[in-house]
């Protein structure tokens, strides 16, 4: 089995009748979601979901799982996403897909987050997959401009047809190519600050569960946090 397979069906195992799930984004995540659908169609699991993104929100409404905005709910009870990198003290980056605004907002509102990943995510020091950073148009130059000099090495994400991306919140994404991150939190804080920039890639003491899909089956390790 394909190990972003494995990681997915054994995370949708957490998943409980009744629940709020917030339903992540990317190639790993969609077959979270694949599973959770075969669930409720399957064995009648009873969830409501919170999409993360509108690829997410195409594939679960075709699957017929219930869904919600994150405005129309409490809060969310359970969150399994994928991640780009997880580094040895389970911080990550996310964003490769572009979903990284969505995904941090359902995140933050989330009592428990799974994030699924094969062991190639898993990773001494976060840096070698570029950090993606989503930023308004208007002054996005300039903010490339910032980066340049910071030595940041950014890029202007564009699609294969050369446009430039467009995330669901209608924002442009550069990505960081930083090879190495000595101290994501510092990096985190001046992200934060900086004007047009919307939001970044890294997510910082959020995880509480990892699941990692390997040769040997998958493994899976929780978070003290
Ligand atoms: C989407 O923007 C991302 O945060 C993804 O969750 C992340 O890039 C992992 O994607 P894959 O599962 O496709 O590797």
């Amino acid at each position: 089995m394909n190990l972003k397979q494995m990681a997915g069906i054994e995370a949708a195992k957490y998943v409980e009748d009744g629940m709020i799930v917030g339903l992540g984004t990317g190639s790993t995540a969609k077959f979270m979601v694949d599973e959770v659908g075969r669930r409720i169609k399957e064995e009648g699991l009873s969830i409501t979901g919170v999409t993360t993104s509108k690829e997410t929100e195409r594939q679960a409404q075709s699957l017929g799982i219930p869904l919600k905005s994150i405005d129309d709910v409490p809060y969310v009870d359970l969150t399994i996403d994928g991640a780009d990198e997880i580094s040895a003290d389970f911080q990550g980056t996310k964003g490769g897909g572009a979903a990284l605004l969505f995904e941090k907002i359902v995140a933050t509102y989330s009592k428990k987050c799974i994030w699924i990943v094969d062991e190639s995510k898993m990773v001494e020091k976060l840096g070698k997959f570029p950090l993606p950073v989503e930023v308004v148009p208007y002054g996005s130059q300039q903010l490339l401009h910032l980066f340049e000099k910071k030595g940041y090495s950014p890029v202007l994400r564009t699609a294969a047809d050369d446009s430039t991306v467009i995330t669901d919140g209608g924002h442009y994404i550069i990505d960081l190519h930083l090879q190495k991150i000595e101290d994501p939190i510092a990096l985190g804080t001046y992200l934060d600050q900086l004007v047009g920039v919307v939001e970044h890639g890294l997510f910082l003491d959020v995880v509480t569960t990892v699941i990692v899909g390997g040769e040997n089956g998958p493994k899976t390790i929780e978070v003290s946090r």
